[in-house]
């Protein structure tokens, strides 16, 4: 992944060796497509991540998909696929939008890939081996109709199932539970006394509400959804939520199996990044589970805040998500990057909308960055053919615009290192408005009216191009698609933004010769843009989610030749004697005559469908459903409030005919 995506300026083009960096996102649940929430920690990580390989670390990057559980197992069954091969193409979108969006992660690990799942049974048995997880009972809310489990928490605002808005009856289940009340004081203490959890605030938030009012025991298994890892010495158990997903920052580097063996050399992590309301699992529950594994402890997590949509988290059972794709294809990954990096304040939370992404992209990057280069490179062309002359003069109010270049790399490094990014973008921005500033002061167009002030016209123009290297260098780790665009046009040899140079001022050859290119950020007509925007993102978001997934799972017309359609009519009908579901129907498929079952019981008595014409899967694998023999399958469409039609042909069409 990362080769493709390599600029010229590399990251690695000046490296150091100061040892490893192992930085990791969330693995995100594949229950529904990508949207600009999810972006934010992937791209802060990212930005981390290129930027610790500039400082010269040897970085590890991680993310993935969480795979398992019963909301995926349920999505699945409704739209009668398997749920792998319900998450394959929403993982294929994920994976799409980080490729879209630069992101140069070093491993990508889903919790369905055959080495996670060994790992956590072998981590399962382990802490049940050490008596750390003991067999219980699981008391929640159950749907009856719906035979799902629920909490409290998960219920609809009548307290009835989320799903169906039924009522639910209480229910217990067996399970496993993890100890983690016994670790309570050793888990406050490394909370308390070491800087792991940041920002601190959380760390109070931790022990107050969780900690202080006595740590409950974690339910890891369940019984009643299959769709997990099946714990191997109870199988009818799978494991639930956590251990599943938080080992997945070890069980890729290699811990407990044989597909990687960097264990060793990258753990423990350096950062973990997650939004605030998972911050809970990495600081308490997953700290636990190391310390019971005897295990070293990760050195930081950051615990940032929501991307809110009109004040609300973004998210898809909201219905308010914004399509990053979209927003990528509009303004260039880069600008999209930008702005969740810099309008997200450390720790809370931040607006989205689209005014306040366009006028950010405006102001910032149209206006204040693209502004200065496209000038600067245009006045060394005007005035001096493209190269500067190698005699310049200096003189006020250079020094100050010096100084600030040349002191930005050791303000911005720290910032990064402690995830305050949009703090050290405010940092490169100040020196880019003091820049743009400078040009107003010295007036270029001034002295390049006069024979007689070349030599400070160049000296001018020099400093406006070291300072835009300088910024372009730190900015690269943000943008990494643009500035490597910035650096050619201002004539930076490859060598000349590593990070050694990003340090010190005056490392463009005095003789630099630029390349005048394509403008870098357009300006966007704003109220023209809104309006495009809001009809574009309004949300419908059934339809575009299948939409999305209809897209990553296109096939060819010899695939779906291989799907037999034909005509049949239904001769006979009848309910099935042990299900409130099925109906048989006996269909008159123009051969033999075949029994096929379908489910449509709730919306069709048998007496409405004798006699009519039907659309069939002829070739479809025979089975038992319920006892009865199902030859293919009859076509029905979702009609919308729980409702379902059934494809009725018009007209008198021969049975058995082909449909294509
Ligand atoms: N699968 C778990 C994480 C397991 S990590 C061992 C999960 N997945 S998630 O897909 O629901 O969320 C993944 C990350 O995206 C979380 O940090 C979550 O908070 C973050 N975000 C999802 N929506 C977000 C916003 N609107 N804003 C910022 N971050 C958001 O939780």
């Amino acid at each position: 992944m990362r080769e493709n995506i390599r600029a010229d300026y590399s990251e690695e083009s000046n490296k150091v060796n100061k040892g490893k960096y192992y930085i990791t996102t969330p693995i995100y649940y594949p229950s529904g497509n990508p949207h600009i929430g999810h972006c934010y920690t992937t791209v802060a990580c990212d930005t981390i991540a290129r930027f610790k390989r500039l400082e010269g670390y040897d970085v590890m990057f991680l993310t993935g998909t969480d795979e398992h559980g019963m909301k995926i197992e349920q999505k699945a069954k409704e739209q009668g696929v398997t749920p792998k091969e319900y998450v394959d193409p929403i993982v294929e979108n994920f994976k799409r939008l980080w490729e879209t969006m630069d992101i140069s992660y070093d491993r990508y690990i889903r919790t369905t890939d055959d080495y996670h799942v060994k790992s956590v049974q072998r981590i399962f048995k382990k802490l049940y081996d050490k008596g750390y997880i003991y067999k219980g009972e699981y008391t929640g809310k159950y749907c009856t109709p719906c035979e799902s489990f629920w909490t409290d928490s998960q219920l609809d605002e009548n307290g009835c199932c989320p799903d169906c808005h039924r009522p639910v009856i209480d229910a217990h289940e067996e399970a496993y539970f993890l100890k983690i009340s016994d670790f309570a004081d050793k888990v406050e203490k490394f909370l308390t006394e070491t800087d792991y959890l940041t920002p601190k605030s959380r760390v109070n938030e931790m022990i107050n509400n969780f900690i202080k009012p006595g740590l409950e025991d974690l339910c890891v298994s369940r019984t009643s959804f299959t769709w997990g890892i099946p714990v191997e010495f109870d199988p009818k158990h799978v494991v639930y939520v956590w251990i599943d997903a938080l080992s997945n920052y070890i069980t890729a580097l290699g811990y407990e199996n044989d597909a990687y063996d960097d264990f060793d050399k990258y753990w423990p992590a350096d950062l973990h990044m997650t939004a605030k309301e998972i911050v809970r699992f990495h600081s308490i529950v997953w700290i636990i589970m190391l310390m019971m594994l005897d295990l070293p402890l990760p050195k930081h997590l950051y615990g940032h805040g929501w991307i809110n949509f009109n004040g609300q988290k973004m998210a898809k059972s909201v219905g308010n998500v914004i399509d990053p794709f979209v927003l990528a294809q509009r303004y260039g990954s880069d600008a999209v990057r930008f702005q969740i990096l810099r309008d997200m304040p450390y720790g809370s939370d931040c607006n989205f909308s689209n005014e306040i992404m366009v006028n950010r992209i405006n102001t910032d990057l149209a206006n204040g960055f693209g502004n200065l280069v496209s000038r600067t490179v245009a006045m060394a062309d005007k005035y001096f053919g493209g190269t500067l002359p190698e005699e310049r003069e200096e003189n006020d109010p250079d020094g100050e615009l010096i100084e600030m270049a040349q002191s930005l790399r050791d303000k911005v490094a720290p910032l990064v290192e402690q995830a305050q990014l949009a703090k050290a973008l405010e940092e490169i921005f100040k020196v880019i408005a003091r820049a743009n500033k400078y040009i107003d002061e010295t007036e270029p167009w001034v002295l390049g009216k006069d024979g007689q002030k070349k030599a400070r016209l160049a000296g001018v123009l020099y400093n406006l191009l070291d300072t835009i290297r300088i910024c372009a260098g730190l900015l690269m780790a943000f943008m990494p698609k643009t500035m490597p665009k910035v650096l050619e046009q201002i004539g930076a040899p490859a060598n000349s933004a590593g990070f050694e140079e990003l340090g010190r001022f005056g490392v463009l050859p005095a003789n630099v010769t630029v390349h005048k290119g394509d403008v870098l950020f357009p300006r966007i007509d704003v109220d023209k843009e809104i309006d495009e925007l809001n009809a574009l993102l309004t949300p419908a978001k059934t339809i575009r989610e299948d939409e999305d997934l209809d897209r990553a799972n296109i096939i060819t017309i010899d695939k779906f030749a291989e799907v037999k359609l034909r005509s049949g009519e239904i001769t006979a009908c009848e309910k099935v004697a042990k299900s409130k579901k099925l109906l048989k129907l006996t269909v008159d498929d123009g051969r033999h005559g075949r029994q096929i079952v379908s489910g449509i019981s709730n919306w069709y008595k048998p007496e409405d469908l004798v006699g009519r014409k039907i659309v069939f899967v002829a070739n479809l694998a025979p089975a038992k459903l319920c006892g009865e023999l199902s030859e293919g399958m009859i076509l029905a469409c979702d009609a919308g409030d729980d409702d379902v039609r059934v494809l009725f042909l018009d007209g008198d069409v021969p049975n058995g005919s082909t449909i294509r």
